[in-house]
């Protein structure tokens, strides 16, 4: 049977948050501990990151170390798991050269994703004649890139969120098109979606739709317990809900978001008995109960909130705790990493070496010449 493979990762432009949690890191480690898979390649995408940041190339350098550290305190395991830097295999980018002839600017420029970045960024406004403002042509082509990262491992299976379908898709493109070109030579992936739609897209602690570090919403990984719940306090949750005693809305609220992302049937038993320290009780056996509640009105946000921080630390506090251990001893998150770019450079040769032969630029492999001299037309 073929080999099942996984290839996913993140840009290294920070900490890594709960929404990353909860779209992508806890299923990994689901993933990886499931025996299932031949191999998982776990890649920090620093060349990526460096595609709108190449005026800050010091950022992404000090981030690579934290990502690592958050995969590693999630139960990412180096014996498990290679995790590895992207810019070390410089295999990829050679394959992303191929693969750009293979794709048009006008497919790109149809890529929702980017789309929207280029966006965010305001790379749209001006005509780039400055440099300043406009699209770095890496950043556009990234695309492409992507591909080469998913298919120099072969990858089969890719976790990731809803937005990186488009990226996907284009790498399938790529792969069939490069296979009905040259033969067949490199896998089609499929993408693997989060479960549940609140882990889809987590929004962030403002209510807005997405949790992400320019907006100022996010939960790391890393905060301590007082930080989270500092920001559990301040959260959105639902304007109309002003008095205890009032009904409330549970769609758009972000407690209950996050509740449903978090929450597990254990967690009533080990915090159903009193909060705050007071008196007050949180008598419920499930979510549902809880909504119902607070749809009907006499749930208290605090209560809620509370709630929601004790869940929360829960999850939090294990990978609080493996992180300060493993910030004791950096030169061993370093040398995993030395170590998994290593197996995944040969990884990624392999399929360069199978990529050069199948497009006939393999001129120096033995035999090749004999072939190219019998061949020549005089
Ligand atoms: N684009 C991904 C992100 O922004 C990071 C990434 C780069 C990636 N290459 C990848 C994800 C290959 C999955 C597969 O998070």
């Amino acid at each position: 049977m073929a080999e099942k493979i996984i290839l996913t990762g993140d840009r290294p432009t920070g900490r890594l948050h709960i929404g990353h949690y909860v779209g992508s890191l806890r299923r990994r480690v689901e993933l990886q501990d499931s025996g299932l898979f031949d191999k998982i390649f776990i890649m920090i995408a620093d060349a990526q990151a460096l595609t709108d940041n190449a005026d800050n190339p010091e950022k992404v350098r000090q981030n690579i170390i934290e990502v690592a550290l958050d995969y590693m305190a999630c139960g990412l395991d180096p014996a498990k798991s290679t995790m590895f830097i992207q810019s070390q295999v410089s295999e990829l980018t050679e394959l992303t050269f191929f693969y750009n002839n293979l794709v048009t600017v006008q497919r790109l420029q149809r890529n929702p994703t980017v789309k929207q970045e280029m966006q965010l960024r305001g790379f749209n406004d001006a005509d780039g004649a400055d440099n300043k403002a406009g699209t770095p042509v890496g950043f556009f082509c990234y695309p492409i890139s992507q591909a080469a990262d998913i298919t120099a491992f072969k990858a089969t299976t890719v976790p990731v969120g809803e937005d990186q379908e488009p990226m996907i898709e284009q790498t399938r493109e790529i792969v069939r098109k490069f296979n009905s070109i040259y033969g067949p030579t490199l896998v089609e992936p499929e993408i693997l979606l989060p479960e549940s739609a609140a882990c889809l897209r987590l929004p962030g602690t403002d209510g807005k739709a997405k949790m992400s570090k320019s907006l100022g919403n996010c939960i790391y990984l890393s905060d301590s317990a007082d930080t989270v719940w500092e920001k559990v306090r301040g959260m959105y949750t639902d304007p109309l809900h002003l008095q205890v005693s009032d009904p409330g809305h549970i769609e758009g609220n972000t407690v209950f978001t996050y509740l449903d992302a978090f929450c597990k049937p254990e967690h009533f038993d080990k915090f159903a008995s009193c909060f705050l320290g007071k008196k007050v009780c949180f008598e419920f056996h499930s979510l549902e109960e809880v909504k119902d509640q607070y749809r009907k009105g006499g749930l208290g946000d605090m209560m809620l909130k509370n709630f929601l921080n004790a869940v929360l630390n829960d999850t939090l506090e294990p990978i609080r705790q493996r992180r300060a251990e493993l910030e004791k001893d950096l030169p061993y998150v370093y040398e995993v990493l030395r170590k998994g770019s290593e197996i995944a450079r040969q990884a990624a040769a392999e399929t360069l070496a199978e990529v050069k032969r199948a497009m006939r630029i393999n001129y120096f492999e033995p035999g090749v010449i004999e072939e190219l001299i019998a061949s020549r037309k005089a």
